[in-house]
């Protein structure tokens, strides 16, 4: 049997006693991440470090969000919000995500971001949002197609 598509749209589940933690520098470039982000992410730790936080971005959500986030930071120094992510894999994993400032000798020098898991009832309810946010902002959304299998 063959799959037309290499991408297995399969979640990973984040568990509920472990934290995922990253930090990054002032522009959303990755300067660190526990073992849990880098597991949960696929990726190993030094393949995300040094790259923008993007690098986990699912195509599945809206713009809005993450400007709503940078506009958020930048005025009120923290932001917190649900987010679906991308595995190196190509898989998802949906989060809780809560951003803050890490400040050094008084000088804000880094943001620091903390996930949690989500309820199955709250997956959905975010997938719903998100898929209607883009249709209203005429972005792409998701289409998933499967081939027929002929013998
Ligand atoms: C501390 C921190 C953590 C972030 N975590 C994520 C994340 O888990 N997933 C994500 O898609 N974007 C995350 N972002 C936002 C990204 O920097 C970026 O704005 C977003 O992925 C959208 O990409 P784009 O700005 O290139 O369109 C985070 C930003 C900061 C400052």
């Amino acid at each position: 049997m063959e799959y037309n598509s290499s991408n297995f749209l399969l979640e990973t589940i984040v568990p509920s006693e472990e934290l995922i933690v990253s930090r990054t520098d002032l522009k959303g470039n990755i300067t660190y991440v526990n073992d849990t982000f880098a597991e949960i992410s696929g990726y190993e730790a030094n393949e995300l470090i040094g790259n923008p936080h993007s690098i986990v971005r699912h195509p599945d959500m809206p713009k809005a969000i993450f400007s709503d986030l940078w506009k958020e930071l930048e005025t009120k120094g923290k932001w917190s919000g649900y987010v679906k992510n991308l595995r190196k894999d190509q898989g998802y994993y949906w989060v809780y995500a809560e951003i803050s400032e890490v400040h050094k000798d008084g000088k804000l020098v880094e943001y620091k971001s903390i996930r949690t898991p989500m309820s199955f009832e709250k997956k959905v309810e975010y997938q719903v949002k998100y898929d209607q946010l883009k249709l209203t902002s005429g972005e792409l959304i998701r289409h998933v197609s499967y081939t027929e299998y002929k013998k």
